[in-house]
């Protein structure tokens, strides 16, 4: 099982949406179609729901975090075959908010045990993570291969940077082999802006960013999250599809351009 977080403190740059359409193909479109664990660990629930899962009366994410119970009792079938998910809600953010900070240090490794044993039933395992950079990022970080900062032209900030690379260490000195695989730009817009927050990303964080850019999809995207269907089932053609096909197959396959 290869496992990969979808990051950033930035809060709507679109972590959501790409980690769970990059799910679909995966699931849907891959050949041959993978088997994808999804863990959500944002208290909003947004993915939870784009799975077609219920956010409330079921066990969550928050019971492996709070009581230990291992990921196998609380994981659920989506509507979609291959994908199955650990959903998530808001007694997730109450969860996090009691947790005093040598707690959060400890139960970075509670995410980690609580996976043991399913490695041979998934090929990908996908994580949502909430923009922030506490416990719960570190956590995705301590049972993650690498990470992708879905990143937007504009918002860039140069602090929140700093405090990510710390993040990305502290979660390196506990699984060595974790790294982040560069940033991919959402919503992005061929305009000279664009192309210069391309040029500062690059510069400030050191690290590679993605060729492939996901363009700003706003009306393709919303008809879909009205229909409670995917882009991919909404609006096959679209921008959005294109360029995540476009990012995500050579991207798993290891063979995604850099800029
Ligand atoms: N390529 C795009 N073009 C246009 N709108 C987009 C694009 N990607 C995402 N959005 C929209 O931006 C909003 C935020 O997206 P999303 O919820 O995926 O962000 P997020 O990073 O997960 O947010 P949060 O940090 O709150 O979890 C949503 O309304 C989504 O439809
Ligand atoms: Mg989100």
């Amino acid at each position: 099982m290869r496992t990969i977080c979808f990051a950033n403190k930035k809060g709507g740059v679109g972590k959501t949406t790409i980690s769970t359409h990059a799910a679909y193909l995966a699931a849907v479109r891959g050949n041959p179609p993978a088997r994808v664990l999804f863990i959500d660990i944002e208290g909003q629930g947004d993915a939870t729901g784009f799975f077609g899962v219920p956010r409330h009366g079921i066990p969550s994410i928050c019971d492996i975090l709070s009581d230990g119970v291992p990921a196998r009792d609380i994981i659920r079938k989506t509507k979609y075959d291959n994908i199955d998910i650990i959903p998530s809600n808001d007694e997730l953010d109450d969860y996090v908010i009691g947790l005093t900070k040598d707690q959060d240090i400890v139960q970075q490794d509670v995410l980690l045990n609580a996976l043991k044993g399913l490695e041979d039933e998934y090929d990908l395992c996908i994580i949502d993570c909430p923009p922030a950079y506490n416990f719960l990022v570190l956590s995705a970080f301590r049972v993650a291969d690498s990470a992708v900062v879905v990143s937007i032209p504009h918002i860039y900030s140069e602090q929140g940077v700093e405090k990510f690379n710390e993040r990305v260490r502290l979660a390196q000195s506990l699984n060595p082999a974790f790294h982040i695989d560069g940033v991919l730009l959402n919503s992005y817009r061929s305009c000279s802006s664009s192309h210069h927050s391309i040029e500062r990303i690059e510069q400030d964080t050191g690290l590679p960013v993605f060729a492939e850019k996901i363009r700003y999809t706003a009306y393709h995207l919303e008809a879909a999250a009205e229909s409670g269907r995917s882009v991919f089932e909404q609006s096959p053609s679209c921008g959005f599809c294109r360029d995540m096909e476009n990012w995500f197959f050579p991207y798993i396959n290891g063979e995604a351009e850099m800029v």
